[in-house]
């Protein structure tokens, strides 16, 4: 992990309400991992005043991109950022998906709600020989659907304004991965409830489910104790989000 002050090199818009940033680090392209995050701070002033985490979207060569959707000051602040100017960023912070835990056998369903999606476009270009990979994305409108650099995509929006009207648990206990599900594997991203759901259907099948977390974080780090969280059971019952996760066992997590 390190500290780097940074370039914005681009910030374009992927949908009316998603915004990508990229900016230029060797460093931090070289040592991310797919789930990790990065802690930015926004702006040179007080306001606001902690860091932001975000997953990484995506590392292109020295490249690093991230996406975000406007929801208080700190994304406000970015969305507005020009090309050229600096952020301070910390990372990459936190874990990265069990990638140890997926065998050429199984099927990988990765399963993103809103800007949870953030994470999966680098996932699916570390695992870019792995054919089995499904892809489920689910939103409330196709403003939040962002598909690039993604496989094997099916997608359910609550007002059906693309694909499936529903949420992706519908898609998830849908008809078309029946015959494979009991052979999967689980990754998942998104709102704390429809995460729970996930976690839910992954126990009555017996197939292993893994959740990146998110939750009010300050340093990012480890140091400032922010982001501590009880778990379901086990020798350690809490731990730090920003260090021992984002990414967890569900059949640990208290949701
Ligand atoms: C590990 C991790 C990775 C993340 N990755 C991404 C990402 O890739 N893209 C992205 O857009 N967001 C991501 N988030 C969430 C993002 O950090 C927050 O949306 C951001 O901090 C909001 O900052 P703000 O100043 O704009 O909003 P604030 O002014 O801090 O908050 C505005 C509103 O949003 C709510 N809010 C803030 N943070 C969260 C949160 N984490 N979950 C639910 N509600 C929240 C607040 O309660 C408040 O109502 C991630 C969070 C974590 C912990
Ligand atoms: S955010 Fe400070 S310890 Fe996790």
């Amino acid at each position: 992990m390190i500290n780097a002050i940074v370039k914005c090199t681009k910030l374009q818009k992927l949908t009316p309400e998603v915004y990508k940033l990229s900016f230029k680090s060797k460093k931090i392209a070289k040592l991310s991992k797919p789930g990790q995050f990065l802690n930015i701070k926004i702006s040179d002033s007080f306001l606001p005043f902690l860091r932001r985490p975000f997953s990484i979207y995506d590392i292109n060569g020295d490249i690093v991109s991230i996406i975000f959707n406007v929801v208080g000051e700190g994304t406000k602040v970015l969305a507005k950022k020009n090309i050229g100017s600096n952020l301070d960023v910390i990372g990459p912070c936190g874990n990265s998906f069990p990638f140890e835990k997926i065998d050429n056998n199984k099927n990988l369903f990765i399963i993103a709600g809103g800007l949870g999606v953030a994470p999966f476009p680098f996932v699916t270009r570390y695992l870019q020989n792995y054919k089995k990979i499904e892809t489920l994305l689910g939103a409330r409108n196709k403003s939040f659907i962002v598909k690039n650099g993604l496989k094997n995509i099916s997608v359910a929006t609550e007002d059906g304004s693309i694909g499936k009207k529903g949420n992706v648990l519908d898609l998830l206990k849908s008809k078309k991965f029946k015959s494979i599900i009991s052979n999967s594997i689980i990754f998942t991203c998104g709102p704390h409830k429809m995460m729970h759901a996930i976690a839910e259907f992954a126990k009555s099948k017996n197939i292993p489910c893994f959740a990146s977390l998110e939750c009010d974080m300050a340093c990012g780090i480890g140091l400032c104790q922010g982001c501590n969280m009880e778990l379901k059971n086990g020798s350690t019952k809490y731990i730090l989000v920003c260090k021992n996760g984002p990414i967890l066992e569900t059949s640990q997590i208290k949701f």
